[in-house]
């Protein structure tokens, strides 16, 4: 026998909308989740949604029946509007066409190519900071991140090819492009955006903007005989299994757009509240600062080198269990489908929380706790695998997943190598849970030299 899941009831027309697109949503879905079960079910407008919110049927989900459980839904068609299609948004074949020709790239081994890139960029940060501490001045962290991650990503992708002020330029545009996709995703009524309001008008123009420097790079690059090692490279080199023929040069621009949006402000916000958690957990910084003066004294950080700091790695795991840089996602529920005892009606959406997993109380002890040793490879081995789904999961599992976890541990690495980040006096360190997972004044540090 099926259940049919229940849900709060809502206000009539417009159903829970007011509480989704409110700043406590993730409370909202936990209280929720606590009264009704592992699945509940509400309205939003005349739709009807999904919370589930057990890694056996979010497992489920993303693996059994994925097929079922399609990206058909209005966020994503707004975010399609910035990447076009892409290994993130494009679905069924269209998605496996193109996943298949980029996946080869991202495997760790070829990530490896990318350290030298990645180091380099947080040199120069770190050089930048050393005026900064010997001033004794505030340093905000969720900016600097954020700069530095967005650095790497446009040097991965493009290396030498953009100039200074080309990389001024996507970091002008990013920042309100961004904040203005996040709120198509949280409130997404096509209407809204055809006012005619500045921010509407400029939205398409930031697109163009970015559009025309990667149309740009990618004219260049067919027209030289240099091959240099970054991933716009890897890209042109990829090609479709079916056909054979590489990836046109749409295909290459929405592959570019997509990683310059996945790819930064996801670990740059898991990156500030590391360093929240640090300066507040001496004990852990202590830690990682033995692990890091052991494996690398002094020394820049290779590739071989990130599998020799295990605790660091755990250190950013556990922070992304705490801070999800992605913690709500969307699914459209294509056909009627049971998952564990509840029966899902075809043509509904689901939603899904790596931040409600990450603390349920069935899966993780003390869950409010930081703790890295949760990520001892034998406390990992007995742990539910959805238990813990920063990345997400299934078919569908992130393509950075690799780059972004040498990318952190080597910013925590090499910063550890020199500095002590400790909050100011003032500092009012509190999240701001919206699609992405980041505090919401900032991280300010003092700077502190080793
Ligand atoms: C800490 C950093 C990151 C986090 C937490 C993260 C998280 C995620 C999550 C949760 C998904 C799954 C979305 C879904 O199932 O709907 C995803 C997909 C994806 N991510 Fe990441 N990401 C990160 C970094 C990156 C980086 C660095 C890149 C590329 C350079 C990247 C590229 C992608 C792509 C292309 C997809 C779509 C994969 C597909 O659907 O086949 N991500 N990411």
């Amino acid at each position: 026998m099926h259940i049919k899941p229940q849900g709060p009831k809502g206000y009539p027309f417009i159903g829970n909308i007011a509480k989704l697109a409110s700043a406590n949503r993730l409370d909202w879905l936990q209280s929720i989740s606590d009264t009704y079960g592992d699945v509940v079910r509400f309205k939003l407008l005349k739709r009807n949604v999904y919370l589930v919110n057990h890694p056996d049927l979010v497992r489920d989900m993303l693996t059994r029946n994925s097929k079922n459980y399609t990206k058909k839904t209005i966020g994503f068609k707004m975010v399609k509007v910035v990447l076009g299609e892409s290994t993130f948004t494009a679905m069924g074949d269209e998605w496996r066409r193109k996943r298949l020709a980029v996946q080869p790239y991202f495997h760790r081994k070829k990530i490896a190519n990318l350290a030298t890139i990645m180091t380099d960029c947080i040199e120069e940060m770190l050089t930048e900071w050393e005026t900064i501490c010997d001033h004794g001045k505030t340093l905000e962290t969720t900016d600097a991140m954020m700069q530095v991650t967005l650095k790497v990503v446009v040097k991965a992708l493009f290396s030498t090819a953009l100039s200074d002020e080309d990389i001024q330029t996507v970091a002008d545009i990013f920042n309100p492009l961004l904040a203005a996709t996040n709120q198509r995703v949280v409130l997404p009524f096509p209407l809204l955006y055809k006012l005619p309001s500045n921010r509407n008008k400029q939205y398409p123009q930031f697109i163009a903007q970015l559009d025309d420097i990667i149309y740009r790079i990618i004219r260049q690059r067919k027209v030289t005989d240099e091959k240099p090692m970054d991933l716009l490279q890897m890209l042109m080199d990829a090609t479709d299994e079916e056909t054979g023929q590489p990836l046109s040069d749409e295909d290459l621009r929405n592959e570019a757009m997509t990683m310059f949006i996945a790819g930064h402000e996801t670990t740059a916000n898991a990156m500030s509240w590391l360093w929240s958690i640090l300066a507040q957990q001496p004990d852990v910084r202590a830690k990682v600062e033995q692990e890091v003066d052991q494996v690398l004294g002094t020394r820049t950080p290779v590739a071989d080198d990130f599998s020799n700091l295990p605790y660091c790695q755990k250190v950013f795991k556990e922070t992304m269990r705490l801070y999800p840089p992605v913690p709500l996602l969307p699914r459209h529920v294509e056909n009627d489908d049971v998952l564990g005892k509840y029966a899902l009606k075809g043509g509904s959406d689901v939603l899904f929380s790596a931040y409600l997993l990450h603390r349920h109380p069935d899966f993780w002890e003390n869950p409010e706790t930081f703790n890295p040793h949760r990520f001892d490879a034998d406390a990992e081995k007995q742990r539910h695998p959805y238990a813990y789904i920063p990345f997400g999961g299934g078919p569908r599992l992130c393509l950075g997943n690799n780059f972004a976890m040498m990318e952190a541990v080597f910013i925590l690495a090499m910063t550890t190598q020199r500095f002590k980040l400790n909050l100011t006096p003032n500092a009012n360190i509190k999240p701001l849970i919206s699609l992405t997972t980041r505090p919401k004044y900032g991280v300010p540090v003092i700077l502190e030299r080793r």
